[in-house]
This record gives structure tokens, sequence and C-alpha cells, in this order.
């Protein structure tokens, strides 16, 4: 179907037993392959520590394209990140540097993401070139004496909510409510609410994501609100 202006995008149709059986399969597959990239994680992992040991597999892994890249990506990540669902998808080139990472059902992140400390709840979107560090304070900097990079930092999990859908090239310092739309290119530095649409830099409320409810009219038979005769 055609609007005026643009290509409208169905929705991706309900998959059926078949295909279901056969991305089980895949899976399988998936997981036979990957399991040298694991094994060197493990290992890397007791040499440098878990996290520079996921960023590493997970930048070779971030080199495979199409949907056997997908499959690689998930078999990996749902066996060395804290959490994340076998329904995922992660799309070529994204990175990830905290395996303390949750990624819940159905979330879908698109090309180029760098992606930290994130819980990612169900049904999120993340468009392409996004970025979601530990939060804004990964580094310290008050003492004038040292560099900054001796200066350690504090990492907090960033949470986008249920049903969020983040655009393209946004950065994520705090948290993002349930169903709220973070346009393209916003930089969002405070928590913002639930289902309403953010943009700018720093990201500021445009406005709610649904209408509000009309008010009903007052039927000629009802009373008055307040009111008494
Ligand atoms: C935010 C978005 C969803 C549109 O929401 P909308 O409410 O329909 O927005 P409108 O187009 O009616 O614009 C409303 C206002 O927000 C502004 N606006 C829209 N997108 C903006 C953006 N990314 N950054 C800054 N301002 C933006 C518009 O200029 C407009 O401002 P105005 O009222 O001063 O004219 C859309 O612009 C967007 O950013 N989508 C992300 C697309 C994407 O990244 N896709 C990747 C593939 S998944």
């Amino acid at each position: 179907m055609t609007q005026s202006h643009g290509t409208r995008v169905e929705p991706p149709p309900r998959p059926s037993a078949v295909k279901g059986m056969v991305k089980a399969v895949l899976r399988l597959v998936a997981l036979l392959v990957v399991s040298p990239v694991l094994v060197g994680f493990w290992i890397n992992s007791c040499l440098i520590g878990r996290n520079r040991a996921l960023e590493s597999a997970s930048q070779l892994l971030s080199l495979l394209p199409g949907v056997s890249g997908q499959y690689l990506r998930r078999a990996f990540l749902q066996r060395v990140l804290a959490q994340c669902h076998s329904t995922v998808l992660v799309e070529f080139g994204t990175i990830f540097s905290q395996s303390g990472a949750v990624l819940d059902e159905n979330v879908y992140v698109g090309p180029r993401c760098i992606l930290g400390l994130v819980h990612l709840e169900k049904d999120v979107l993340i468009a392409s070139g996004v970025q979601i560090p530990s939060g804004g304070k990964t580094h310290s900097f008050n003492d004038p004496t040292r560099p900054i990079r001796e200066q350690g930092g504090e990492r907090r999990v960033v949470t986008v909510g249920e049903g969020a859908w983040v655009g393209a090239g946004a950065i994520i310092l705090a948290d993002v409510g349930k169903g709220t739309i973070v346009a393209a290119g916003a930089v969002v530095t405070k928590a913002l609410p639930e289902n309403v649409i953010a943009a700018g830099v720093p990201g500021k409320v445009i406005r709610p994501r649904f209408d509000a409810p009309s008010e009903p009219e007052p039927s000629p038979t009802s009373p008055a609100s307040g009111g008494a005769c």
C-alpha cells in the first residue's frame, strides 16, 4: 500500500511452525560454527577480563554480514551476556563492550551501534549508528593533577523501556521510558518518561506519542459534575 509521500512498510508476517523448526536447526548450526570464538572468549576472559574479551570477540563477529551474521552473533551473545533472548536480532557492525548487558525478547539492534551496560527491554528497536555507553559518567574528571584516563569513573545500566524506538544516530546516556520514541540524532542526557517523542541535543520531549483521549460529551440526562439542584 502506498501513501502520497514514500512507501508504506508493512509489519513482518507471523512465523509458521515449519519456519520455527528451520530456525531452531539454524540456531544449532550457528552455535557449532561460533564455538571456536566462544572458546577463545573464555580463554581471553581469564587473561584480559570478561569485558575486554567480549569487546574483542564482538568486533570480530560484527564483521559477518547478512542473516548468517545475525545467527552467529546471537549464538555468541546468548552465552556471554548477562541475558540475551533467542529472538534478539543484532545487525552488522554492532559492538558490545559490557558482559552485564541484557537484551530481552524481540529486541532489534541495527547496524553499527556501540552498546555498553544496557538493558534493552522487550520489543525495543534500536536504529543504525546508535550509541548507548554505560551512562554519562564513565570518566571522572575533577582532579586537576591527573589525566582523565587515571581518574576512574562509574558505569551504570541504561535501560531502554519496553517497546521504545531509538532513531538513527542517537546517543543515549539516560533511561528511556516504555513506548517512547527518540528522534534521529538526539542526545538523551536526562531520563525520558513513557510514551513521549523526544528530539534534539539535549533530548527534550516534543510531544506525547498518543493524543490524549477526548473528554466525553456530558449527556443531557446526567447531572452536571459537582452540581446539586
Ligand atoms: C521523531 C520522528 C519519529 C517524527 O515524529 P513526529 O512527531 O511525526 O515529528 P514531525 O515530523 O511531525 O515533527 C515534529 C517536530 O519535531 C521536529 N523533528 C522531527 N524529527 C526530528 C529530529 N530527528 N531531530 C530534531 N527535531 C526533529 C520537526 O522538525 C518538527 O518541528 P517543528 O514542530 O518545529 O516543525 C522522526 O522525525 C524521526 O526522527 N524518526 C527516526 C527515523 C529513523 O531513525 N529511522 C531509522 C530506521 S529504524
